[in-house]
């Protein structure tokens, strides 16, 4: 919800009688959060969305997680995990806790029913692939390297025009622009890595008149449902509000470089309860001409950090591919690999990019993670390989 947006056709004040060529009304609908008060959008249907047929069971399978114990650094060859289907059914559990899920999905077919996750925001980071997300607020068109947010209940249908490779979050909250990028108003301030105009929203299309029986599968916190309602879903002649899907493309981020190196928090994204979201894109170093390019040894002793490699060199890391994740636990110390800080000392520039989220409360592991494991991950610093 970066800013305010409207689209299509709507009439001069809300909940006022809005008819259409027919004389009929259109139906309006407030589109809000936390209640009544967070941001919302009000939209306005063709046909009332709230005509249910059926509602039937979806026996989606149930994620379990367990504990990462012993805790310790793990790397999992994530590229490894078998996967396909739809952008819904093809996502496989990886790590978790109670505020964000994380999944690696492989959407190779359209999806042919609807979706629509009440339990909180969806991130989406598309490493491969392009196609369309359809919504009840328009189509909003992807590509690779692009975030997309997905408001808590938006209904949607993920339509990969080119197989595509997502890094699916699931949180338990609002995905939110942080804060300290923010003024007074809401408005990015200067010193932000992005901008409103870098934000794309979704493109309203003509609204489908449309009466039949439409699937939308309802995900909310573990409990699950089918429902067949009556009308098109995406019968909307026009919106506005704070509250929509919207989409940021990693080339558009600037990242913030400095004299000395600059920590996660400076590559900051998003923000969610109980997480934060980075992402480190091609960049020149640090310019103080002692600096030392990679990042020093660090324990972040109260929270767990995960870092999705996406493509280059990733200097600092030894045995990571792409696709790998990282896994660095709370307190466990880690940072360059030995012989990498001297290799980085000169260097100018990088083009990595990677993908981040850190959370505050431990994370938990899926057994598809644990398949593709490299179980000596935790040993890769050491000096000189023990003898066995
Ligand atoms: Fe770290």
């Amino acid at each position: 919800m970066p800013s305010y947006v409207r689209a299509g056709s709507l009439p001069h004040k809300r909940h006022i009688q809005f008819r259409r060529p027919d004389g009929g009304l259109y139906a309006e609908e407030l589109f809000s959060t936390k209640g009544f008060e967070s941001v919302y959008s009000l939209l306005y249907h063709l046909n009332p969305p709230t005509a249910t047929l059926e509602v039937r069971e979806w026996n989606r399978a149930k994620v379990t997680l367990l504990p990462n114990d012993p805790l310790r650094n793990r790397h999992f060859k994530v590229a490894q995990v078998a996967t396909g289907g739809d952008a819904i059914d093809s996502r496989r559990a990886l790590i978790g806790n109670s505020d964000i899920l994380v999944s690696i999905a492989q959407a190779d077919r359209a999806m042919e029913y609807w979706y629509r996750n009440t339990g909180g925001d969806e991130l989406l980071f598309i490493h491969h692939g392009a196609g369309v997300i359809e919504t009840p607020f328009g189509e909003l068109a992807y590509r690779q390297h692009d975030y997309i947010i997905i408001p808590t209940g938006t209904t949607y249908r993920l339509l990969p025009s080119v197989s595509t490779r997502m890094l699916v979050h699931e949180s338990a909250g609002m995905v939110r622009i942080p804060k300290k990028y923010r003024n007074e108003y809401g408005q990015l301030e200067e010193h932000a890595p992005y901008y409103e105009r870098d934000f794309r929203v979704p493109l309203l299309k003509a609204p489908v008149d449309a009466r039949g029986e439409y699937e939308v599968r309802v995900s909310n916190a573990g409990r699950h449902a089918t429902y067949i309602v009556q009308n098109h879903p995406c019968d909307v002649i026009g919106w506005d509000g704070y509250c929509y899907p919207y989409a940021f493309n990693l080339e558009e981020f600037a990242p913030i470089t400095g004299k000395l190196h600059q920590p996660p928090p400076a590559h900051a994204t998003f923000e969610a309860p109980g997480a934060a979201f980075c992402a480190f894109v091609p960049r020149l170093f640090d310019y103080h001409p002692l600096a030392i390019p990679v990042p020093y040894n660090h324990s972040s002793v109260d929270c767990d950090e995960v870092l999705y490699y996406v493509s280059g060199n990733f200097m600092s890391r030894r045995g990571v591919e792409e696709g790998s994740i990282t896994l660095h636990a709370a307190g466990a110390p880690h940072g360059p690999q030995p012989g990498a800080v001297e290799a980085s000392l000169g260097k100018t520039s990088t083009d990595e990019i990677a993908v981040m989220v850190d959370t505050f409360k431990p994370l938990q592991l899926a057994q598809s993670a644990l398949d593709v494991e490299d179980a000596n991950y935790y040993r890769s610093w050491i000096e000189a390989p023990a003898k066995v």
